[in-house]
């Protein structure tokens, strides 16, 4: 099947489009370089650089039966500085790529949304009943593109399927042996800059891990949260692009289950590297609940999908990605 990626260049919608590829599918990336590298873009895909705006309806006229939609901005401190840039950002390209697609008789599109709509939630695991309340406008104009793809549904009869996942880990071999991994800019995810701090650390540099408050109600008294490793997301979204049914728009969460705390991260990046890590405390950020983990019962009952590597696997490979890019 011709599948359009896009956001391909990006690190998640990457690791799809090598894992499209060695499937048996035919891949075609879109994505503008906002925030992605042409060089994350498998061997096997095809690329156009452009947005989907100006290039979704071209692309997917070229024989395109399904849409796996990653692109899209996703820093959360900057959608509360500049609300209007997500909205035109996340939400208008979304619509359009769905109207080209309506045009272009293309009707199976599996969605990267976020579990940062449910925004603080009221109890733990969350499922997919629990009210979406995000608490930014990055998590609104995710609520808004779901809330768009349930119409296109009843409307049109697309066949759409939500992933709403939280923190994404780890690194992925592709077939050549090449790492595909994290390269955000700016670096706001836990496990890359603890991993940047381990290789500081290696360099004989101070560079500490920041944790933020130490006396929330758990174990250890840090935040706790999810993690997926990208290898195990990538499977859900190849099952989820099989599952889509025409008019109906479904929701799947993704999560471990269990979630894992700042200091056990940091814990186990020590082991995976060696590296002596330093870590300082500081004051609890506003806004942050103590504990966010999703429910994946419903996938797994559904789709048969469970997360099957540890955060060990996600800190050794995403370390191996890291070792993989230092000059040698
Ligand atoms: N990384 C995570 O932990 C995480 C968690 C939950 C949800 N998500 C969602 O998963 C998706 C991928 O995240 P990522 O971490 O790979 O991000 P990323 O920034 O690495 O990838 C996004 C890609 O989309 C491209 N892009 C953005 N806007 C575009 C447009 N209008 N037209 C064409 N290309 C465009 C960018 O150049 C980039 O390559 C996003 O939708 C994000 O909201 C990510």
């Amino acid at each position: 099947m011709r599948v359009l990626v896009t956001g391909g260049a990006g690190y998640i919608g990457g690791v799809v489009a090598a894992q499209l590829v060695a499937a048996g599918h035919d891949v075609v990336v879109l994505d503008d370089l906002s925030t992605g590298h042409a060089d994350a873009v498998p061997d096997g895909a095809d690329f156009v650089k452009g947005t989907l705006r100006d290039c979704a309806a071209e692309v997917l006229s070229d024989g395109v039966e399904a849409v796996l939609h990653f692109a899209a901005k996703s820093l959360v401190g900057e959608s509360v500085a500049d609300p209007a840039r997500y909205w035109s950002g996340n939400l208008g390209p979304s619509v359009a790529l769905l109207e080209a697609m309506r045009e272009m008789h293309v009707r199976k599109i599996v969605f990267s949304s976020t579990a940062a709509v449910y925004g603080e939630p009221e109890r733990t695991p969350i499922t997919e009943t629990d009210p979406a309340r995000p608490t930014n406008p990055y998590g609104a104009t995710k609520i808004a593109v779901d809330t768009t793809l349930s119409e296109f549904a009843r409307l049109y009869g697309f066949g759409a399927i939500s992933l709403r996942y939280f923190n994404v880990a780890g690194a992925h071999q592709g077939a050549n042996g090449r790492w595909q991994g994290e390269r955000h800019s700016p670096e706001t995810h836990l496990i890359p800059n603890v991993l940047a701090a381990a290789t500081s650390a290696q360099a004989g540099e101070g560079r500490q891990v920041k944790i933020f408050g130490d006396d929330y109600p758990t174990p250890d008294g840090t935040c706790i949260r999810d993690y997926i490793h990208v290898t195990d997301l990538a499977d859900a979204h190849l099952r989820a692009l099989d599952a889509t049914r025409p008019g109906e728009h479904r929701v799947y969460n993704l999560g471990n289950g269990a979630g894992f705390s700042v200091r056990e991260v940091i814990e186990v990046c020590r082991e995976v590297t060696g590296a002596d890590i330093g870590a300082d405390v500081e004051a609890r950020r506003p806004g942050d609940p103590a504990v966010l983990v999703a429910s994946s019962a419903k996938i797994q009952a559904e789709l048969g999908w469970h997360a099957t590597r540890d955060l060990r696997a996600m800190a050794a490979d995403a370390w191996q990605f890291t070792q993989s890019r230092r000059p040698r």
